[in-house]
């Protein structure tokens, strides 16, 4: 067969998973009765970044990934028809608009639930029956991604030219290697890398190169039957980059290095990165924001 033939027809992205079964243990103890992924940026919590990047990419179906405790993620994306009469009723249109934006109209969210915490992979697999056989996206909320377009939009765009797997990497410092899925493979353009091998969280000394996944993927259905038989790896987890790398080996894989900037917001770090930079952007925060970091004594 040739690699012609084994590339899907194009079909648009229209749905998204979200794993966000996760503990969030490095956020410990603001994670301890919260979800991580309902942790604010500035005024919005994570969650709510990447599924705005997906809707703005065009996904219409979001497909959560919880496990216990993540209720209040379900409830953030619910009406709150209490909150929007008393917000009418006090005319204040512009707070409510902020609230009934946050689930667009022609926007569906669908639960399904990670019973045990048995990986990315599986988490994954977990949203197999609602994805069905076409391409879909994954987003890892953890990961916020600022890109104008929209990071998930230039994939999208992407893979309607490709029409084949495509992954967001990034250059990461060698010292970073064991904290992603690191990939390898040969130039088709200055921004796409035909992948040759991915493994997940190496060593710098075996890590093929130093260009780690970010939390974006497209990926087609295919991937499903990979996972699945997957035995456990790094971590004792079943991972989603050893699903990718069996892939591989029947249907061609890109990685693109995205126009934009990633926050890990999983680490405290990156998470106060991301406040910082987004309220300085701030149309109405910004300004004044700006004003008190340069009357800091630093
Ligand atoms: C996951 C993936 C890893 C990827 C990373 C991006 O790891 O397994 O390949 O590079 O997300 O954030 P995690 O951060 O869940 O340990």
């Amino acid at each position: 067969m040739s690699a012609t033939s084994l590339r899907p027809p194009t079909m648009p992205v229209k749905k998204a998973i979200f794993p966000v079964a996760g503990l969030g243990t490095r956020f410990l103890p603001a994670t301890k009765a919260q979800p991580k992924e309902m942790l604010p940026v500035v005024d919005k919590p994570l969650i709510q970044y990447a599924v705005e990047e997906a809707y703005a990419a065009g996904v219409r179906e979001m497909i959560f990934v919880t496990g216990r405790h993540k209720r209040p993620i379900e409830d953030h994306f619910d009406m709150t028809f209490e909150l929007e009469v008393a917000l009418e009723q006090a005319g204040k249109q512009e707070l409510l608009d902020i609230v009934r934006g946050v689930k667009p109209d022609d926007m569906e969210c669908i639960y399904v639930r990670q019973a045990q915490a048995l990986g990315l992979g599986h988490a994954v697999l977990c949203g197999q029956r609602l994805v069905g056989n076409e391409p879909f996206a994954i987003l890892l909320a953890d990961d916020l991604m600022v890109g104008n377009p929209p990071v998930l939009k230039q994939m999208v765009d992407q893979f309607a030219e490709w029409r084949a797997s495509i992954i967001a990497v990034q250059e990461v410092p060698p010292e970073h290697t064991r904290r992603y899925g690191i990939v390898a493979g040969h130039p088709v353009n200055d921004r796409m890398l035909d992948i040759q091998r991915i493994v997940e969280k190496p060593a710098p000394e075996v890590a093929p190169s130093r260009l780690g996944v970010a939390g974006r993927y497209i990926l087609t259905p295919g991937v499903f039957h990979e996972i699945a038989n997957q035995p456990r790896g790094v971590g004792g987890e079943i991972q989603l980059t050893d699903g990718i790398a069996s892939l591989l080996r029947r249907e061609k894989v890109f990685a693109y290095r995205y126009e934009g900037r990633r926050y890990d917001c999983g680490s405290k770090e990156g998470f106060l990165e991301a406040n910082v930079e987004l309220a300085l952007q701030h149309p109405a925060l910004g300004p004044g924001f700006r004003d008190w970091i340069k009357s800091l004594p630093l």
